[in-house]
């Protein structure tokens, strides 16, 4: 009796002990990551093969959206990439050779240990801004980053969604679809039915006044998410729009939902901060910004779709411009950069958080929607 008893306040002794020690081993650990360790100085040997080093995943993936034989791998040359002397891995020991040591967004970074002073850490992101939720890296990369690869115009490396490029064959541009035979007028995929922009309650009252067919989970109609490229030739012989509804409203923030029916005959309906007078083809969309409600955007769709030269007037700049898809090709983007030394030495940056809500938070604008409810009392 009075053993075991002895024998448990030992074991709780040990457990109190070890517990203890654990909690300030994990102290210890925890904030070795939050610190930011000591640079070794080092040069960068110039004339030779940049590495990219890809240390955090890309929402998970390790091969941040290439294909397994892409990575370790020079580039291949292509129009969008005319450099291709540089090599992206995701192998960590050759951390001291890479060039940059990429980031993405809010996939957590387990810090290098060593940081040497001809690297740049480079923080890759394309999400907006909206939600600081969402945002809790942004304290994590406070005072480390040294570059950013975003679709903002105004990131040390500008990688938008999409491009545009001039075409040669440029003389006459051919509907291939007659306008009659596009019977519906608005179609509208989506996967989030709740969002920042508060585009549902736009739709829901353009819904009032014309038919929106909206596809997936938030509706009722369906086209399989791997086929894409069938569901947009679906839609271009039935639609005569496509709402291009941004989740939020942020400056610059324009993305695939513009750019993939640009590559099809619909004309996009843009709800979004971008500048699409700049950004979008010439005369390619039509932008909820200009019109006061949904009622006042709806008459608008309705007299252009009766209007054959004035819907395909959309298409004209098809004759000079095609639209290819950029993302992907940002390592050729970043690759082209280190070649040309464009960055230079660029120290860390310090307000990153600032720098990406802004420091009266102005870089997005999700009261947009509910401005204009109020306003027009609907
Ligand atoms: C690097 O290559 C460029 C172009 O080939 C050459 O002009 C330059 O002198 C080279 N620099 C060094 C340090 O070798
Ligand atoms: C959009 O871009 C154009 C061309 O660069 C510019 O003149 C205009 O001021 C921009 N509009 C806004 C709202 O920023
Ligand atoms: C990146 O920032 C760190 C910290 O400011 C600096 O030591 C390093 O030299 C920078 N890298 C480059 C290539 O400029």
């Amino acid at each position: 009796m009075n053993t075991n008893r002895l024998g448990s306040r030992q074991r709780l002794k040990h457990v109190v002990v070890i517990g203890c020690f654990s909690l300030v081993l994990c102290i210890f650990v925890c904030s070795l990551q939050h610190q930011i360790p000591s640079i070794v100085q080092t040069k960068a040997i110039v004339n030779r093969t940049k590495v990219i080093l890809l240390w955090t995943t890309w929402f998970g993936d390790r091969l941040w959206f290439h294909s397994k034989s892409q990575i370790g791998r020079h580039l291949s040359k292509a129009e969008l990439c005319p450099y291709t002397d540089c090599v992206f891995t995701n192998d960590q020991s050759r951390l001291k050779e890479a060039d940059v040591v990429l980031f993405h967004y809010n996939d957590a970074p387990n810090w290098p240990r060593t940081r040497y002073s001809h690297q740049y850490y480079a923080h890759h992101n394309h999400e907006p801004p909206g939600d600081r939720g969402l945002f809790t890296f942004l304290g994590k990369y406070e005072g480390r980053i040294n570059i950013t690869i975003s679709y903002r115009h105004d990131a040390d490396l500008y990688v938008p969604y999409a491009v545009l490029l001039p075409v040669k064959n440029s003389l006459v541009y051919k509907p291939r679809i007659p306008l009659a035979s596009k019977r519906k007028m608005a179609v509208w995929p989506v996967g989030h039915c709740s969002t920042s922009s508060k585009r549902e309650a736009y739709v829901r009252e353009l819904s009032k006044y014309i038919d929106v067919d909206i596809y997936g989970t938030c509706g009722t109609h369906r086209c399989p998410k791997w086929r894409w490229n069938s569901c947009f030739k679906s839609w271009e012989r039935a639609y005569k729009f496509y709402l291009s509804f941004e989740n939020n409203i942020c400056r610059d923030y324009a993305t695939e939902k513009l750019f993939l029916p640009l590559g099809y005959e619909l004309i996009p309906v843009v709800l979004g901060g971008g500048n699409y007078s700049r950004d979008a083809p010439p005369h390619s969309v039509i932008d909820v910004r200009d019109f006061d409600s949904p009622k006042d955007l709806a008459q608008f769709l309705i007299k252009l779709a009766a209007d054959e030269k004035g819907y395909y007037g959309y298409f004209e700049w098809k004759r000079k411009f095609k639209t290819v898809q950029m993302l992907p090709w940002f390592t050729c983007r970043l690759c082209e950069a280190l070649h040309r030394n464009t960055f230079g030495h660029k120290p860390a940056k310090t307000h990153y958080a600032d720098y990406w809500f802004g420091t009266n938070d102005e870089v997005c604008d999700n009261q947009l929607v509910p401005r204009m409810r109020k306003a027009g009392g609907w």
